[in-house]
């Protein structure tokens, strides 16, 4: 018999459905050393909790996140609540000694973040940030790649994510739905949201970032608040762009945004490196572009790898060769890695203090835009 172990998750939401299914499925496909159970579900709403625990199958129900962190009976707190919530649940579940799993970004802020660290280092329990995109099978081949020098020196990263869904001058910002937009409780626009991804995956494979410079745009100056009625200055950047340069010596292009209209959720990156190039795009997340100046000159070209053979990341625990998987399979990676390492007395990859790192490169794109400067990114 695997040992249990007890989930009590913060948030019903988009997130809150992502992280149910996965800790639901990850041990019907990994050799795990411990079983999740999905114990309780913890968001303000009585009846709308209800709900969720019977759909997604949780044993019990509760409106007060405090309650839930000092239950005896829970082993993790997974955090799927908007960014203002991160901090004071972390720091709690931590001092309460549970493990935590918190959604990105981990805090509004670095300053936040740096509690957060500091809590559950202090506990000394397992902690993880959920910066999905890394467990991609075809993102974690890229990272395979270049760890193993097949592209050589690296000259660039160009990462993108861009989105469409607040063009319209009547959306609303603040409350149910779209708390993204204030920045109250996001910390900011798609700085946090948005670029905060790019730069996880970019620091992942590539190292640290050692300065940067920025500029952000809000294009609606002002929208109804949704919670006060009011009409109100928005003050989250709708959009985002940094260069910057990698310790390594590397140059980036970053970009975020709200408004580029027919994108949903394109994120796009690519690296050029001395010998070999990679391409990724998240609407097609199961393909690996790569191209190698090794290749013989008559045939030498990009390939379109098709990430779905038993060789490849993750892929020998789902279907057969040829036959792909999607966006909610990097969670059941995500959960599956952080079990696994749990069995090993480890927290997996990004911990929190790992996070802490994009945030500190985001404080540093907001400050760079606000200064008009290129800004160091704190090495700590
Ligand atoms: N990893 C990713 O790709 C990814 C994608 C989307 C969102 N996120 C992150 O996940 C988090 C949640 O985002 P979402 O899109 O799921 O939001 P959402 O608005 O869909 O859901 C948020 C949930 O939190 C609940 N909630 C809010 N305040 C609460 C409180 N005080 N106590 C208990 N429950 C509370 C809400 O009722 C709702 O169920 C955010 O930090 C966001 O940045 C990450």
């Amino acid at each position: 018999m695997k040992k249990k172990l007890n989930v009590g998750m913060v948030g019903y939401g988009f997130m809150g459905r992502t992280h149910s299914n996965a800790f639901g499925k990850a041990g019907n496909f990994f050799e795990l050393p411990f079983q999740p159970v999905l114990k309780t579900i913890c968001a303000r709403n009585l009846e709308r909790a209800q709900a969720f625990a019977s759909n997604w199958g949780y044993e019990k129900v509760e409106t007060d996140w405090r309650k839930l962190v000092e239950s005896p009976e829970i082993d993790l707190v997974d955090i799927a609540s908007p960014n203002d919530t991160h901090l004071e649940i972390a720091v709690a579940a931590a001092r309460a000694g549970k493990m935590v799993m918190c959604e990105k970004p981990l805090g509004r802020n670095a300053a936040e973040s740096e509690q957060m660290v500091a809590a559950v280092e202090a506990a000394g329990v397992a902690n993880m940030v959920w910066y999905n995109y890394r467990r991609v099978p075809a993102v974690m081949l890229a990272k395979q790649l270049i760890d193993e020098g097949r592209l050589g020196r690296i000259f660039h990263y160009r990462a993108k994510f861009l989105q469409d869904w607040t063009i319209s001058t009547d959306l609303p910002q603040g409350g149910e739905g779209l708390w993204r937009l204030d920045r109250s409780v996001a910390g900011s626009g798609v700085t946090g949201d948005l670029l905060a991804h790019t730069i996880d995956t970019a620091m992942w494979l590539n190292g640290g970032i050692d300065e940067v410079s920025a500029m952000t745009e809000t294009f609606i100056k002002s929208r109804k608040h949704n919670l006060t009625g009011e009409v109100a200055p928005v003050t989250i950047d709708d959009a985002s762009l940094a260069l910057a340069r990698f310790r390594n010596g590397s140059l980036a292009t970053f970009e975020a945004t709200r408004y580029a209209r027919g994108h949903k959720a394109l994120y796009t990156l690519e690296i050029n490196g001395e010998n070999a190039s990679i391409m990724w795009d998240l609407h097609d997340l199961h393909r690996l572009e790569y191209f190698d100046h090794k290749d013989e000159g008559l045939l030498r070209g990009w390939k379109s790898i098709h990430i779905t053979d038993r060789e490849h990341p993750y892929m020998s625990h789902w279907w057969v060769p040829g036959l792909q998987i999607g966006y909610e399979h990097t969670f059941v990676h995500q959960v599956a890695d952080f079990l696994t390492a749990l069995g090993e007395g480890k927290s997996a990859s990004p911990n929190f203090r790992e996070a802490m790192a994009t945030d500190d490169v985001t404080d540093a794109v907001l400050e760079s835009a606000a200064k008009k400067q290129w800004v160091k990114v704190r090495a700590r």
